[in-house]
């Protein structure tokens, strides 16, 4: 279906722009990039745009944007993982533990916050499974996740490599995930 697989690149295009956009243009606030890719985009009703959603989109840009100066380590565990990510940028170091902090709320309260990931509606879902202990560094934060759940355990494994990506190529990694996100939406048939 050759149409529809046009669409589907267009809408990653659109989602790229909207990420641009909000990355350079509006490093500061809720610009009009975000809002077309918050609420106007494919993605509309798989994500939550509660009160923290701006502030957690903010963290997000500020950590791709500068994903070289993170230096991050996972090691998987019989039953999970334990992560160390930081950087000597104080600013960096400060969006790490902000992040982190932020998303440890989300889990404990529900609230998922997510865009291309496909681990992340699973470690959501079993939230109650998950047992989570953060340190945090000054440079950072080491994070232990840990679970009785084989299947939780995969996930939080997955979802390492999923962040440790992030931390490598940046936005690359961003556009990657959403292209694929797009096959799992059955847009790019
Ligand atoms: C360079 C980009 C990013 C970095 C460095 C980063 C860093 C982290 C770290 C250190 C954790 C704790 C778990 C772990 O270490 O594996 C985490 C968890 C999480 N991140 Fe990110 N993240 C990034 C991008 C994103 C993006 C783009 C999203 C979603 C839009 C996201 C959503 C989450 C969520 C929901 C959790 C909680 C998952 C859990 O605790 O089980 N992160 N992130």
């Amino acid at each position: 279906m050759k149409h529809s697989s046009k669409i589907a690149v267009g809408a990653a295009t659109a989602l790229g722009l909207g990420v641009a956009v909000a990355v350079f243009a509006h490093p500061g606030g809720m610009g009009p990039g975000m809002m077309g890719f918050g609420m106007g985009g494919p993605m509309m009703g798989r994500m939550q745009g509660d009160a923290s959603f701006a502030d957690d989109m903010r963290l997000v840009h500020a950590m791709l944007f500068d994903h070289d100066k993170i230096i991050r380590t996972v090691a998987n565990l019989p039953d999970g993982i334990r992560t160390a990510t930081e950087s000597g940028d104080p600013g960096v170091a400060r969006a790490i533990k902000a992040h982190v902090a932020s998303m440890e709320n989300r889990l404990k309260d529900g609230r998922i916050f997510n865009l291309f990931s496909p681990t992340l509606p699973v470690l959501f879902d079993n939230r109650d499974k998950i047992k989570t202990t953060v340190e945090m560094t000054e440079r950072g934060a080491v994070v232990t996740q840990t679970s009785g759940d084989a299947k939780v355990v995969a996930a939080l494994q997955a979802h390492a490599v999923e962040v440790s990506e992030l931390a490598r190529d940046g936005m690359a990694a961003m556009m990657r995930a959403a292209r694929a996100s797009m096959g799992t939406l059955g847009m790019n048939r």
